[in-house]
């Protein structure tokens, strides 16, 4: 887009979020185990954008559970957009979490998550299995919203549970009509998990037909993914989970892309080391050394993923326990090493193909009614 000035830029193409502006149009999804603080402060220091923590039960914030507050509701003083998704099978639930976290000022935006297809979640009914129940899915959106005061509330979903069971339009209407900022797709059905290429064409179809925001999401694993999603769908941004593992300065790229300047080439391993060093700082600020490193060796994977560092490397990666053992590895590596043509798109995180997705008994037999299943079950999974 040359030509144009950044506040031109930022004015046509930022997202709206209550009172905020969020330009580049590009949000960090929210990813259970992973967008802890550390791992948001991280991706935040290469571009402009929004940044998602992972997901907390609303009954759980509800019920006090001390570990929901205190790790999952967990803000750096960096962080101007603190944003909290919250997942939950129960209206009653999220009235109760939201207005607390609202009266507490703990959030400055919430998302809802509704396409969750881990067995621990549909089992007791929550995320991709909610939006099935359209009654319920808009009790909930609406206790969100209707407690939430000036923060702003979103949604995030799949095309649906399975390609006979497609559910976006139902959470895109829900969304509008309830007054969500904007409505999130990922383009695949609850049974894909993350299988297979994600299908955008109902991205473009629920940004044709709805009146709030769409954002696009899934298999956005470079710049130009990005803005070919967007260019495809007419969508108003674009979020980014898997293809940032290991990769933070994707960050760095979506901002120049989307200002519509070049983008660097990928980094060399003395870059990826610093960023390393960084990461595992900031995740040390808030947990113990040891906590800290055993958190830490999955994302030394996926820093490792497309480097020819040899599996004998990889396997000591694997075993670091303390901040002096990682640098000893590190120390021996070639930081010349660049990554492999093409790296970005190996599998990193979950990348398994299709999977039956659990329900609570019966619960297609009902579809029309409102009612929480589980309703006697508070156990309150946090963080996925
Ligand atoms: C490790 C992992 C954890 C995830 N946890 C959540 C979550 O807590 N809430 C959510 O809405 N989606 C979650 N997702 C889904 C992502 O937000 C995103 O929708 C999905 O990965 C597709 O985007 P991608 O192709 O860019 O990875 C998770 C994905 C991964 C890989």
């Amino acid at each position: 887009m040359p030509g144009r000035t950044e506040e031109q830029l930022a004015t046509t193409g930022a997202l709206s979020l209550g009172t905020a502006r969020i330009w580049p149009p590009v949000v960090l999804a929210p990813m259970a185990g992973v967008t802890n603080r550390a791992f948001r402060e991280l991706c935040a220091s290469f571009g402009g954008g929004l940044y998602i923590a992972e997901m907390v039960s609303a009954r759980a914030l509800r019920h006090g559970d001390q570990k929901s507050w205190t790790s999952y509701v967990d803000f750096g003083p960096s962080e101007s957009i603190r944003s909290l998704q919250l997942y939950a099978t129960d209206p009653s639930d999220v009235a109760e979490a939201v207005r607390a976290l609202v009266d507490q000022d703990r959030v400055d935006h919430l998302d809802l998550n509704f396409g969750c297809p881990a067995p621990k979640i549909t089992r007791r009914g929550g995320g991709a299995a909610i939006p099935l129940k359209p009654r319920l899915l808009a009790a909930i959106v609406h206790a969100a919203v209707s407690n939430a005061g000036a923060v702003p509330v979103t949604v995030k979903c799949r095309i649906g549970l399975n390609d006979e069971l497609l559910t976006y339009r139902t959470v895109g209407r829900v969304a509008e009509e309830e007054g969500c900022a904007w409505v999130a797709l990922h383009g695949r059905t609850a049974v894909q998990l993350y299988g297979g290429a994600a299908d955008w064409a109902p991205i473009a179809e629920l940004k044709a037909s709805c009146s709030i925001p769409v954002l696009g999401n899934g298999d956005i694993f470079t710049a130009e993914d990005a803005l070919r999603l967007r260019d495809r769908t007419g969508c108003d941004g674009v979020v980014v989970g898997r293809g940032c593992l290991g990769r933070p300065w994707l960050f760095a790229d979506l901002d120049r892309a989307f200002r519509g300047e070049a983008i660097a080439e990928p980094p060399s391993f003395a870059t990826v080391m610093e960023v390393i060093g960084r990461h595992i700082d900031l995740l040390m600020q808030t947990k113990p050394e040891a906590f800290a490193l055993r958190d830490f060796r999955k994302h030394l994977s996926w820093y490792a993923k497309g480097y020819a560092l040899g599996i004998d490397v990889r396997r000591r990666l694997a075993m670091v326990s303390t901040r002096r053992d990682l640098e000893v590895v590190l120390a021996q590596l070639d930081p010349t090493a660049r990554p492999a043509p093409g790296s970005e798109r190996l599998p990193r995180a979950k990348s398994s193909a299709q999977a039956h997705v659990a329900l609570p008994a019966g619960y297609l037999d009902h579809l029309d009614d409102d009612q929480p299943p589980c309703a006697h079950d508070h156990d309150g999974v946090s963080g996925g």
